[in-house]
């Protein structure tokens, strides 16, 4: 099955997502040994020449490969597998032409659509009016798919129409990460943790995404979407789910699908009400990043002069069910931030007492800390004895880091997931149900935000964002970690 000849049709092929992830990943695979044969087409709109794509793609290989990976024999023997197609998507006729240039028959062909969601309707139509989707056939749907709950029911049932719901695989990168594979195990895979992982032991988790970087060249994108949309609606309720489901039976796509729909389904709702105590929304103004002054958000190229998009969000989340209840769950993600940081902290409760001289017991309760970027990792973080005279007890790590195995490099999100796609497996993808809850749970919040006129709070580019967002938690008497 794995080993059988594929075809992938990447649609938005030469865009920053395919530049950025997409081919390298791919790349990766194929020098790898893992790609079985088969060829790669970038659909575009350009008119370009197989030269100039080919050097395209080289150069993105270039700024976002490490030098050690790309050698020239890998290069040149990836680059035969690799195709460019002139198609406008909008036209169906042109949909023939696509046909044209693929293999007869029914063979491993994957449609990865890497557009707009706006634009999923009608390719899966042009699909299926060109004859080009065959039982073999698969469609990768990239995020945000839609931009609210209806839209995104509405692009399920109309690629319902065309694919069956096993050949549909709706992708989120960070379920692709080794880290959260590896929570996966932590949590699974042995019982110390498992019987801890409750609200008799745990305070509260927080979860943070946060990003140096700022809009980048994709303000007409991100104007339109912002960081609710683009970063929490998915990569950050999915590694909510994964760290608070119940254990599935077993590690097959719809066991671990379930569990995680039941968590999406006792998340609390956040009422136009509650909005203002429990979210906080922010936009970047100007500051200094990595060293280098850098603009304010509104004043980025591409975006509007009033614009109200968000670039930061936190929330408060409650999990109303029995394993959760009383213990928030803080998620935050945003752009322009101190740092490029991942984390996944399960804060215990501290001890009931102590006997040792411990001025701040709580400060010293135990933490368990999932780092996913930028580098992978997980530390328990203890407390022990300071070698010396007296009692005197720290703080000390105990420390998991995958790069310490050293046989392999730490394989990038989208290699495991295009690796899964093309070998059938689904299980790190979402299901139909799974998107529709979790935009039934952001829809509300959305809808406040857009009924209301108040622009989201500025932050200082690289700072850790608003006030608000400290206040979030010294409301409940905590603190955010620094991810540092
Ligand atoms: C993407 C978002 O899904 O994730 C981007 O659209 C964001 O805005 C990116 O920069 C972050 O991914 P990673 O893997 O670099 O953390």
């Amino acid at each position: 099955h794995i080993n059988a000849p594929f075809e992938l049709i990447l649609f938005g092929g030469l865009g920053d997502l395919a530049q950025r992830k997409l081919l390298p990943a791919l790349y990766l695979l194929h020098r790898d040994g893992r790609l079985p044969a088969g060829r790669i087409y970038s659909t575009t709109r350009r008119d370009i020449s197989a030269t100039d794509f080919a050097e395209m793609v080289r150069a993105a290989l270039k700024r976002h490969v490490a030098t050690e990976y790309l050698e020239e024999s890998s290069w040149q023997s990836f680059s035969e597998r690799l195709h460019c197609l002139t198609v406008d998507l909008s036209d169906e006729a042109q949909y023939s032409l696509l046909a044209g240039a693929l293999m007869p028959g029914d063979i491993n062909r994957i449609f990865y659509l890497a557009t707009g969601s706006d634009l999923y309707t009608g390719i899966a139509r042009g699909l299926h009016n060109s004859g080009l989707i065959l039982s073999q056939s698969k469609i990768v749907l990239e995020k945000p798919i839609g931009h609210d709950f209806a839209s995104a029911q509405a692009i399920n049932n109309a690629v319902a129409e065309y694919f069956a719901e096993s050949q549909i695989y709706r992708i989120d990168h960070y379920l692709g990460k080794e880290t959260v594979q590896n929570l996966m195990v932590l949590r699974f895979a042995n019982s110390l943790f498992e019987s801890q992982w409750n609200q008799k032991y745990i305070d509260h988790i927080q979860i943070t995404i946060s990003e140096s970087l700022g809009v980048e060249k994709r303000a007409g994108f991100y104007d339109q979407v912002g960081a609710m949309r683009d970063m929490f609606q998915n990569h950050l309720l999915q590694l909510l789910c994964i760290t608070a489901m119940e254990p599935p039976a077993r590690l097959e796509p719809d066991a671990v699908r379930d569990e995680k729909v039941k968590v999406l389904k006792s998340l609390k709702a956040i009422t136009a009400e509650a909005v203002s105590d429990k979210v906080v929304r922010g936009q970047y103004d100007a500051g200094v990043s990595d060293g280098q002054p850098v603009p304010r958000y509104r004043d980025e190229p591409g975006v509007q002069a009033k614009s109200m998009t968000e670039t930061f969000v936190a929330v408060k989340v409650e999990i109303d069910n029995w394993r959760w209840a009383g213990v928030p769950f803080y998620l935050r993600t945003g752009k322009r931030l101190a740092d490029r940081a991942c984390e996944i902290v399960v804060h215990f409760k501290a001890i009931p007492h102590s006997i040792f001289p411990m001025q701040h017991k709580n400060t010293m309760a135990n933490k368990l800390i999932f780092r996913l970027q930028p580098d992978e990792g997980i530390r328990l973080m203890l407390c022990e004895k300071r070698v010396g005279p007296g009692m005197n007890v720290r703080p000390m790590n105990l420390s998991l880091n995958p790069a310490n195995h050293k046989q392999t490099r730490v394989p990038e999100a989208y290699e495991r997931l295009l690796f899964d796609v093309l070998s059938a497996n689904a299980t790190l993808f979402l299901r139909d149900d799974e998107l529709l809850e979790a935009w039934r749970w952001v829809d509300p919040i959305l809808q406040a935000w857009n009924d209301s006129e108040q622009r989201p709070e500025p932050y200082t580019s690289g700072s850790w964002g608003p006030a608000a967002a400290t206040l979030l938690l010294a409301k409940d008497g905590r603190l955010w970690d620094e991810n540092s």
